[in-house]
């Protein structure tokens, strides 16, 4: 069996790649990633010289090398997570969600189409639905909630999803989907809230908290956004779509408090600033079908997952301390630098 990651150099990719090889010794994994900004070859480390893996440095929009590694290996499976995926970012510039986002979805089914594949997944993620009103705690986003994005990311991801479905219908590729919840664990960047929380707290620097921080999200531990997904691609129905989440919706200040008291720094760090254009208020997947269908279920508890998350944060500082301190300061001081409350 031999499957294409794309995008395992970043967060949830590389935990993907890691619980594949680690599960299914006689697995061939390929990882291709053409290392943004995002992307973190160091991450890879641990699984380089393993002679069931290939790293291959190149787009996914770039159609050649796309149909060149298709020749080269043909892929029995395609698992894409390489994406442009910070909602800020997107707003500042939307062009390069749309180029990656979309046209790297489409390159990568047509190289299925031409050259044949059992399973092609989307990663996609439940930010397609829009967002649910505070005071509707009984509203969640299952399969059939219709698309209503906020965000130029969400509308790409959603635009790619038509698409999957699109080439699903029209030319029969076996595709299946997967929609699933905010992430949180080991090789998350800084630039996303918990990781940003964690790294500024350990510098005692300020915690850029966005509008009031009441925003909900549904907090899922990257191990079991892994685990779901290596049963879709093995057990799930073709044509499908796959809610996934743990039913763990905490608000935004709720979450950096709790990263203050692991971490033993004062509240007073936290810092109102200007909000997020069109702020999604909350995020809550029903993951009945999953559980039904595939019989997954979530594994860690947030109460451990985040102390495990914190502890990796603490014992990997050289990780994220050469993020922090190379381009991406550019990035925080743009973002952040001009924010009410910030200056
Ligand atoms: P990430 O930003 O950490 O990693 C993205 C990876 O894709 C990076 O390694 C980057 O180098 C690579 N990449 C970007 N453009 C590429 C291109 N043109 N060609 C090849 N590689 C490219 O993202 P993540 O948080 O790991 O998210 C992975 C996927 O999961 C995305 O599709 C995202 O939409 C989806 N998702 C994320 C979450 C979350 O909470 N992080 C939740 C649900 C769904
Ligand atoms: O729901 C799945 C999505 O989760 C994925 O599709 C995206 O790729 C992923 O980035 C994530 O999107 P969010 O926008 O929810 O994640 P982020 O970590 O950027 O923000 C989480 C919440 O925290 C959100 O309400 C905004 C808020 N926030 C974020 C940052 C970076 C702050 O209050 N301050 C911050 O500095």
């Amino acid at each position: 069996m031999t499957i294409i990651v794309t995008g395992g150099a970043g967060f949830i990719g590389s935990n993907f790649i890691f619980h594949m090889l680690d599960k299914y010794p006689d697995y061939r994994i390929v990882c291709l990633d053409c290392l943004t900004y995002a992307g973190n070859l160091s991450t890879l480390a641990p699984v380089m010289e393993n002679p069931n893996f290939r790293f291959v440095k190149e787009s996914i929009t770039d159609r050649e090398a796309v149909y060149k590694l298709f020749e080269e290996e043909h892929p029995d499976i395609i698992v894409n997570f390489a994406a442009e995926s910070h909602v800020d970012r997107s707003i500042e510039n939307p062009e390069v969600f749309l180029d990656t986002n979309i046209k790297g979805t489409a390159v990568l089914m047509d190289a299925c189409r031409k050259y044949g594949i059992k399973r092609y997944h989307q990663v996609s993620t439940d930010e397609v639905y829009g967002d649910l009103p505070l005071d509707r705690p009984d509203l969640f986003f299952t399969e059939e909630t219709p698309i209503h994005t906020s965000s130029p990311y969400s509308s790409s991801k959603a635009a790619a999803d038509l698409l999957v479905l699109a080439y699903h219908r029209t030319y029969g590729l076996p595709v299946t989907i997967s929609r699933c919840s905010n992430n949180y664990g080991p090789y998350h960047f800084p630039e996303k809230l918990i990781p940003l929380m964690i790294a500024n707290a350990l510098n005692d620097k300020p915690l850029p908290v966005y509008g009031k921080g009441e925003n909900v999200r549904d907090w899922l531990y990257v191990e079991d956004h892994c685990k779901a997904i290596d049963l879709i691609i093995h057990n799930g129905r073709v044509g499908e779509v796959y809610n996934i989440g743990g039913h763990n919706e905490m608000t935004n200040i709720d979450i950096v408090k709790i990263i203050c008291k692991e971490l033993g720094k004062p509240e007073s760090l936290i810092t109102y600033v200007e909000d997020r254009k069109g702020h999604d208020m909350r995020y809550a997947i029903d993951p009945t079908k999953i559980h039904s269908e595939l019989g997954w279920l979530p594994e860690t508890k947030f109460a451990d997952g985040i102390k495990k998350t914190i502890k990796w944060y603490l014992d990997n500082k050289e990780w994220w301390e050469t993020i922090i301190s190379g381009e991406y300061q550019n990035y925080y001081d743009e973002m952040y630098g001009s924010r009410e409350g910030m200056k």
